[in-house]
């Protein structure tokens, strides 16, 4: 099915690409708040736990649909609605429309990231500049819908252009490739705000985990952000599973890419924790956590400006890349249902219904301000019913995809090679992980998020 689509030169640009979807401000912005918000270790030890058994067991499956079949999710799906006359496409469209909601929702996040590029841009033209950052506050920008909104549709904007002109891939590429760097600063970084007087203390809180903290919740939760932070679910990792060659072997590209990840993801609670309890505030368990910590953090230490201009710059990139991916996703599967529309048609379709969503995202501290559901905003619960429900139900889908795609003898030749003898032992194993655990989890998350709603 579908024509072998042109493969990688080299296997780097493969990881670069994979990875540099896998990592973004999922694991630098979302990771740390949510371990902050389950209570710290016990529910690090979790996600950890989880990641590297269903997520990487989910991200092997997913590159394997796609490279068997050569092709993204949506033609996928209506293949096999074809063959078995069911109406199996209605996942590929899910799945798609996940892609377009995130989009929106990470668009509001990005944008947030361009107002303290810009605000760190500024600072080095006033008088006192350390003043001038630990004076903006995430609350400014918060209680600003209208400059949310604006800061997200530019974001947009530029990933639009960038996926009109066609060349998506190649900038992507490009971005992916000055990652690595931007793991360097990180990592300098984290060795200032390991050297803070908090670190024992947040040691004890990362490390030392005490299950009496998790909540019912904490399971979904964990779930879902192991689905968003690899991507799993959009079908994102199908289309770059299309683009493998038959001699790279699926299951340690998906172990790598995994490992990489969370570590990056371990990592960055390790730069943020230490600042956030320095600061003396109570932890913020909210989406603000990093916008609240790391400016007046980075304004206070030796060359801090420069380093948080840069360290913003690299995030920006790092948001836009995961925009331009998703964004490609979702054009790139409308015009291949449609061949007569063309691709800034497409583009632009995809953009505009994405502004209309990401109204509720921007619009949470001010029009939608009393708008509280148990507590929580709107804003909250956008990315709870996206990340903690639907996300996990079109992963759900996706399995159901990947058993209709493949046989036992598709999935066993493309599982096993005998340069790494292990495999062997390891196909029973991981075909028991996305039968049997990932839909128990799944439900059993779900579950447990229903029940701590009551109690
Ligand atoms: N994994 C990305 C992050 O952690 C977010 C993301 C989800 C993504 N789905 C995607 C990025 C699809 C690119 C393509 O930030």
């Amino acid at each position: 099915m579908g024509g072998r689509r042109s493969s990688f030169k080299n296997r780097f640009s493969f990881y670069l690409l994979a990875i540099g979807s896998a990592c973004g401000l999922g694991n630098l912005w979302r990771f740390p708040y949510i371990v902050g918000e389950n209570g710290g270790g016990a529910f690090l030890l979790l996600y950890v736990f989880l990641a590297l058994t269903i997520g990487l067991a989910l991200l092997i499956s997913e590159l394997m649909i796609g490279r068997y079949t050569g092709t993204s999710i949506l033609a996928v799906t209506r293949h096999i609605s074809t063959q078995t006359k069911k109406k199996y496409y209605i996942f590929g469209w899910f799945s798609l429309f996940i892609s377009a909601v995130t989009l929106s929702y990470y668009s509001v996040i990005s944008g947030w990231v361009l107002h303290y590029l810009t605000q760190f841009i500024m600072s080095l033209f006033q008088s006192d500049s350390e003043f001038y950052l630990k004076s903006i506050s995430v609350n400014v920008l918060l209680q600003n819908s209208w400059l949310q909104f604006m800061l997200a549709s530019v974001h947009l904007l530029v990933a639009a252009v960038i996926v009109v002109k066609g060349f998506g891939e190649g900038v992507e590429k490009r971005i992916s490739s000055l990652l690595p760097l931007f793991g360097m600063l990180v990592v300098v970084l984290l060795v200032g705000s390991l050297s803070l007087d908090s670190t024992h203390s947040v040691l004890r809180f990362l490390f030392y985990p005490d299950f009496s903290k998790l909540s019912w919740s904490s399971l979904g939760h964990a779930v879902g952000h192991v689905f968003f932070t690899l991507s799993l679910g959009f079908g994102t990792m199908v289309t770059f599973g299309s683009y493998l060659k038959s001699e790279d072997h699926l299951p340690t590209i998906g172990w790598r890419v995994t490992l990489v990840d969370t570590l990056i993801s371990i990592i960055s609670v390790l730069l943020i924790f230490p600042i956030a309890f320095s600061s003396g505030k109570q932890i913020a368990t909210d989406p603000s956590l990093v916008f609240d910590v790391l400016p007046s953090f980075l304004s206070s230490i030796k060359g801090g400006i420069l380093f948080g201009l840069i360290f913003f710059l690299f995030l920006w990139l790092a948001a836009l890349n995961a925009s331009i991916g998703l964004l490609e996703t979702v054009t790139a599967n409308l015009t291949e249902k449609r061949p007569d529309m063309k691709r800034p048609l497409a583009a632009s379709l995809s953009v505009i219904s994405i502004l209309m969503m990401t109204v509720f995202p921007a619009f949470s501290g001010t029009i939608f301000k009393n708008i509280k559901i148990l507590g929580r905003s709107v804003i909250e619960i956008f990315d709870s019913i996206l990340i903690n429900i639907m996300l996990p139900m079109a992963v759900l889908g996706m399995v159901i995809i990947f058993f209709k795609t493949l046989s036992e003898s598709d999935r066993k030749k493309l599982f096993i090679n005998d340069e790494f003898p292990t495999s062997v032992a390891m196909y029973s194993h991981w075909v028991f992980f996305v039968k049997w655990c990932v839909p128990v989890v799944i439900i059993l998350g779900l579950l447990m998020l229903f029940v701590g709603i009551f109690v």
